[in-house]
């Protein structure tokens, strides 16, 4: 289990000390919000665990959020409902309480995966819908190259896919989700086109698994970037992604029916 920090942080993340700038840079991308809308089909009521600032929150529907850390439930816009403090291990509602259950970007960080996803699945009378990572495909990205230890804490940290869905049970997808080129949730493959990005310290520390790697070698691995940038070996290898559209990364979405 993960021990709880201070800001009431559950997961391996510290967001008490990471999570004040989030909200800024993990922005929704309404083409991905669209995909989970989907996915969420006709529900109306929907549990959103790990809710953090409030991202991918639909506003037509009348949604619960849950997030432990007190500086993540604090950049909620106020247009949404303020999130209950509990975590996806101990949901404190009954059985079958909404239509759906959702999470984004927050099984990886679960201190107990298992217990999170039966919670998720007791509450919800239909689909639960995951937006996560493969972590079979995370060292696939071009980052790998530049900051491998960031990558492969990534891969370490989201959990299988058929893990999770054997957890799940019932009939279950897992779909991967194009990420646009322009896509406004600033996670490290959410700027395979625009690598300057990266350079910035408050992206990065918008996506938590640079929190795990030292200063120093964080250091190493953007002076490199920036250094190939600055040559034009970055663009010679990977200047082609400047123009695609969408790239077909390590993001999945996973929904799973009784
Ligand atoms: C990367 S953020 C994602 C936030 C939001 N869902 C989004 O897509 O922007 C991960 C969130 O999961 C929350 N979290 C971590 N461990 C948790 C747990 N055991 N139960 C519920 N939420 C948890 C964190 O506090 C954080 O807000």
């Amino acid at each position: 289990m993960t021990e709880q920090r201070a800001d009431g942080s559950a997961g391996d993340a510290d967001y008490g000390a990471i999570g004040s700038t989030y909200s800024s840079y993990r922005r929704p991308d309404p083409r991905i919000a669209e995909t989970i809308s989907q996915a969420l089909g006709d529900a109306r009521t929907v549990v959103n665990v790990g809710a953090g600032a409030g991202s991918y929150e639909s506003t037509t529907l009348k949604v619960t959020a849950v997030e432990p850390s007190r500086s993540m439930r604090a950049q909620r816009s106020p247009a949404l409902s303020p999130a209950v403090d509990a975590t996806a291990e101990q949901l404190p509602f009954s059985d079958d309480s909404f239509d759906a259950a959702m999470s984004t970007f927050s099984v990886h960080q679960w201190g107990d995966l298992e217990a999170g996803l039966k919670e998720m699945r007791r509450v919800s009378r239909g689909p639960v819908v995951l937006l996560t990572c493969d972590p079979v495909l995370v060292r696939d990205f071009w980052l790998y190259e530049y900051a491998p230890l960031v990558l492969e804490t990534e891969a370490r940290r989201y959990p299988a896919t058929s893990e999770i869905t054997g957890v799940l049970g019932g009939d279950s997808t897992v779909k991967r989700v194009p990420i646009p080129i322009d896509c406004t949730d600033g996670f490290n493959e959410a700027y395979y086109a625009r690598p300057e990005l990266l350079l910035d310290p408050a992206a990065r520390q918008a996506c938590s698994a640079w929190s795990f790697v030292e200063p120093a070698v964080q250091e190493q691995y953007t002076d490199r970037l920036r250094s190939d940038l600055d040559s034009g070996l970055w663009d010679e290898r990977y200047g082609s992604l400047r123009e695609q559209p969408t790239l077909l990364g390590s993001l999945v979405l996973i929904r799973a029916v009784p």
